[in-house]
């Protein structure tokens, strides 16, 4: 472990240069955050604004945070998940000076404990994905909301559930921007990101052919639809299970087998949970499953799949390759738990793909630069969640649909009249 105090503590300081290379990779992948970072350095909108960021620390976060800072903002930061972090890149980050405390395979009490490192600069804006950070800051620091903090912002959808939640019972002390919500984040991100990233988890840790089999998608949300079209692009036969009746139509119309997870549990080859909700897999699941199945989640916290039933209803477990724990029950079946049933697609893969953290970090990166103009102006958002401005989302849309090489057509006067004339008819 390399540390510097107050300053960094990452795992290996010698696999900077690495970092440093995964990072350019993503540069050149990133070509709307690389447009904002040109615009933006010369006028710094963030100079004078210390940001604390809990975010996956992964090559493409890496292009964000330099990105804050070339627009002004200092910068401390740690990773969101225990399992996440890219060592290479957190090394890269501490080289280049930024303030960084994640390595991969933290214990929950440091992950806690690098959170704390990030706030010790008393930051004026956060950067949350699963609202950990805002929530430590609530609990143990609850002054620091009311002195310091103008805002924040959150990128995934259950940190936006947790901070609504925080906002309904009047708990929430400053205004936060739900980046998830954004139709240039969710209906991008969670769908092809968590689509193509989570099978790519699942394929690293366990190189299995998808072909034939029953792949079981718990959740036919953003991720669990984006999940499922890939698993069938796959050759899978994809069965989902759902709450929702809406999203469980949804699922049959597109060709998917909707059943209860009790039945699921009997004929799934491979599980992956993407509901964001405790206990998708629990005891009676896990004894009625074949010998065999592969279980995972992508969902944002190890709470989808019960590991505690497991344990009781298995004679031992073994790691049996990386990020792949063999249990064997008592009656004899192995069931393969991948990444212990943390984010498979960030514990086992890399994340998302550059190309689509692109558009969620442009997101980021301009509800940041909102929060502190508004601040500047003297003006402050009410202490809730807030969606960004509709312009944001169309502007982040166009500049991506141009660094693709394409164009769109524009209303015409006479289309604009004609859409908003309710006299016009048969
Ligand atoms: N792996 C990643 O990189 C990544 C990326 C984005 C989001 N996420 C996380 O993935 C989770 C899902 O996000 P989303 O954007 O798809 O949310 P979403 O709200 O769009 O979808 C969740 C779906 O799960 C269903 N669901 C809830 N309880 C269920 C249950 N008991 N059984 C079956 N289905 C159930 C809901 O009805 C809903 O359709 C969240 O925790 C989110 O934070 C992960």
């Amino acid at each position: 472990m390399d540390s510097k105090p107050g300053k960094y503590k990452v795992a290996d300081m010698k696999l900077a240069e690495e970092g440093r290379r995964r990072i350019e990779w993503s540069e050149s992948r990133m070509p709307v955050m690389m447009s904002l970072r040109e615009e933006y350095k010369k006028s710094k909108p963030l100079k004078g604004y210390r940001i604390a960021g809990c975010l996956h620390v992964t090559k493409e976060t890496a292009v964000l945070i330099e990105t804050l800072v070339a627009a002004g903002a200092e910068v401390s930061w740690s990773g969101c998940n225990p399992l996440s972090t890219n060592d290479s890149v957190a090394a890269a980050l501490a080289a280049n000076g930024i303030s960084i405390f994640a390595w991969h395979g933290m214990n929950v009490k440091e992950f806690y404990w690098c959170i704390e490192e990030t706030l010790k600069f008393n930051p004026n804006l956060t950067l949350d994905d699963g609202a950990d950070l805002i929530f430590t800051i609530h609990k143990s620091h609850p002054e620091m909301a009311n002195k310091f903090v103008i805002g924040g912002t959150e990128e995934t959808t259950t940190g936006v559930h947790r901070l609504r939640a925080m906002a309904a019972d009047g708990a929430l002390n400053y205004p936060v921007i739900a980046v998830n919500d954004a139709e240039t984040k969710w209906d991008f991100d969670n769908v092809f990101g968590t689509g193509q990233s989570t099978l790519d988890g699942v394929l690293r840790a366990t190189s299995v052919l998808f072909a034939g089999k029953n792949v079981v998608v718990a959740g036919y949300g953003h991720c669990g639809r984006g999940v499922a079209s890939r698993a069938k692009g796959l050759g899978a036969n994809v069965i989902v299970t759902e709450v929702k009746a809406t999203a469980a139509l949804k699922a049959t119309l597109e060709g998917m087998r909707v059943m209860k997870m009790s039945d699921a549990a009997k004929v799934g080859d491979i599980f992956i949970t993407a509901t964001g909700v405790k206990d998708i897999i629990t005891e009676p699941h896990f004894k009625s499953m074949k010998d065999g199945a592969i279980i995972c989640n992508t969902g944002h916290y190890d709470c989808e799949i019960n590991l505690e039933d497991l344990e009781k209803v298995a004679k031992g477990h073994r790691q049996i390759r990386e990020n792949n724990e063999e249990y064997t029950l008592k009656n004899g079946n192995r069931l393969y738990v991948l990444a212990q049933g943390r984010l498979v697609n960030l514990a086992a893969a890399e994340g998302h793909p550059s190309e689509v953290m692109d558009m969620s970090f442009a997101n980021q990166f301009m509800s940041q630069v909102r929060l502190a103009e508004l601040h500047r102006k003297g003006k402050r958002l009410e202490n809730t969640v807030h969606d960004i401005p509709v312009e944001q989302d169309q502007d982040i849309a166009m500049l991506k649909l141009r660094t693709m090489g394409f164009t769109i057509d524009k209303l015409t006067p006479e289309q604009r009249k004609y859409m908003s004339d309710y006299s016009a008819g048969t």
